[in-house]
């Protein structure tokens, strides 16, 4: 969507139609001048309740005239004590989801001008961006008459010069292009996004930013003795593959973060298949892999001065007479030997070679590790929060932070040592799955901990966040992209 700016006065903005935003409990200037040129409407409208300025709510009216605008959007922003930038960004998200419905492709946002927050022009231009969004690459019908929007037009608070926005809002578009690349990866169907679908999107964004990218293939994984991630691979005629990305901040010294994210493409649970009804939406089991990458993307283009690694391990888990199955011993990268119990608990089998990998390979300062790991997540936490354990507590809290600074919350379990008895085996060292489904989300993080030796360490598990059965004020039904915001933003402040 194009970006343009203005520093008109609202009142006297031409445009197909115009934002603003209402309080529940309280005027604002914008409002009560909108009002007067609509002969008192917005406050009929007010005590007759039909609009009322409940948070995220929006009612869509036309001027005929009485306002250079030709349309007048409503937007609810809840109580005036409680406005920040949290509240700004989803009523700019519920405002373009109005538009979209109503089909007005451009339109002008004055929602920033109510608040004297400094960042209220990211908030809202972030959440009109990630509210936009939509994926509609399969739908070959009614092409002409699909909706996409053309452009909006930023009012600018007084003494913010059009070129001053331009930088900040270009940030906020590196930002969202990292989401959306996220969410695309996500939405694409596993017989398209393949483990060389990943691989090729990995590179091509290493190539845009001048990342370095290895892709190593089956024979190398092999070599080095990742054989958990080869064994999930097994049952599919899609090689597993592990995608490495590098970023050095200029500029920037000292050990990387390393972001690890699960990559399964589509998970039917292998030989322990899974149950039909449902088992499409594994297609989203590589929503971890799309954070990191979505965030390697954002984090080169913002050119955050840091330095960051990538490992994304990827794999197809199918069932078939050479997959892997229950009962098999596989050793892994670590030298840790692993029985298979469920050919279903594959996640950690992949994360557990790919986190080996990161660590000796990079010496990282922390890792975080982003999967769709659990269903007993999803059952725990619903789709408010993800899931979070770790080994190093301060890392752990700024992340939290950054969570509830950009809406992605995360909740933290415990990963106390006895969570671990129902993981030991009588023939190997570990087994993948515990003996009974209890705390599910806790025992597959207590497994990942034994490959991160003493290295800081934070997983998040993502399984009730990276989609959404329900369409949210800066998310659409489907991919959330989930982590790449959560992740820039701990990254900035780190
Ligand atoms: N990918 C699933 C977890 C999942 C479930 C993600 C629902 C998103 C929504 C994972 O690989 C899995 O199957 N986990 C098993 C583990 C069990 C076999 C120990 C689960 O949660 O049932
Ligand atoms: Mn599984
Ligand atoms: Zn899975």
């Amino acid at each position: 969507m194009k970006i343009d700016f203005s520093s008109d006065s609202p009142l006297k903005h031409s445009t197909p139609a115009l934002v603003i935003g209402c309080f529940e409990d309280g005027e604002n200037e914008l409002f009560t001048g909108c009002n007067s040129a609509l002969d008192g409407c917005l406050q009929r409208l007010g005590a007759t309740g039909e609009f009322t300025g409940k948070v995220n709510t929006t009612r869509l009216l036309h001027t005929l005239g009485k306002l250079p605008a030709e349309r007048l959007l409503l937007v609810g922003l809840g109580k005036k004590g409680e406005l920040d930038s949290g509240r700004l960004r989803q009523a700019a998200g519920s405002a373009v989801q109005a538009l979209r419905g109503a089909r007005v492709a451009s339109f002008s946002l004055a929602l920033q001008l109510l608040s004297d927050d400094d960042a209220a022009l990211e908030a809202v231009c972030e959440g009109a961006l990630l509210g936009s969004y939509s994926f509609d690459e399969y739908k070959t019908k009614d092409r002409d008459e699909r909706f996409n929007f053309a452009g909006m037009t930023l009012l600018l608070p007084k003494g913010i010069k059009v070129k001053e926005a331009r930088a900040r809002v270009g940030r906020i578009e590196a930002l969202c292009h990292g989401v959306s690349l996220a969410r695309d990866l996500v939405s694409h169907p596993g017989n398209v996004a393949t483990t060389g679908y990943l691989a090729a999107a990995a590179r091509r964004v290493a190539k845009h930013h001048g990342l370095a990218c290895r892709v190593l293939e089956k024979a190398e994984l092999e070599k080095l003795g990742m054989n958990a991630l080869v064994a999930v691979g097994k049952g599919s005629v899609e090689p597993p593959r592990l995608i490495v990305l590098e970023y050095h901040g200029s500029g920037a010294k000292g050990k990387p973060v390393a972001l690890v994210g699960k990559g399964i493409t589509f998970d039917s649970g292998g030989i322990s298949i899974k149950p039909g009804a449902g088992m499409e939406e594994m297609k989203t089991d590589m929503s971890g892999a799309a954070a990191v990458l979505g965030t390697m993307e954002a984090a080169a283009a913002l050119q955050l001065p840091i330095n960051l690694v990538a490992v994304i391990p990827t794999a197809e888990n199918m069932p078939d007479g050479k997959a892997y199955k229950p009962g098999d011993v596989l050793s892994s990268m670590s030298g840790l030997t692993i029985e298979i119990t469920n050919t279903d608990a594959e996640g950690r089998l992949i994360l557990c070679d790919a986190l080996h990998f990161a660590l000796t390979e990079f010496k990282p300062a922390a890792m975080i590790d982003l999967a769709t790991l659990t269903g007993a997540c999803v059952v725990a936490l619903g789709h408010e929060a993800s899931g979070m354990m770790g080994s190093d507590q301060r890392l752990l809290e700024s992340l939290k932070k950054a969570g509830e600074r950009c809406g992605e919350r995360l909740w933290e379990l415990p990963l106390w040592d006895e969570y671990g008895e129902t993981m030991k085996s009588d023939i190997a060292d570990l087994k993948n799955a515990g003996t009974t489904r209890d705390g599910g989300t806790i025992t597959a993080g207590w497994f990942l901990k034994q490959f991160v030796g003493t290295t800081r360490w934070a997983h998040l598990d993502i399984a009730g966040t990276a989609w959404s059965e329900k369409s949210r004020p800066c998310s659409p039904k489907g991919a959330t992209g989930v982590g790449v915001r959560l992740l820039i933003e701990y990254l900035k402040n780190k």
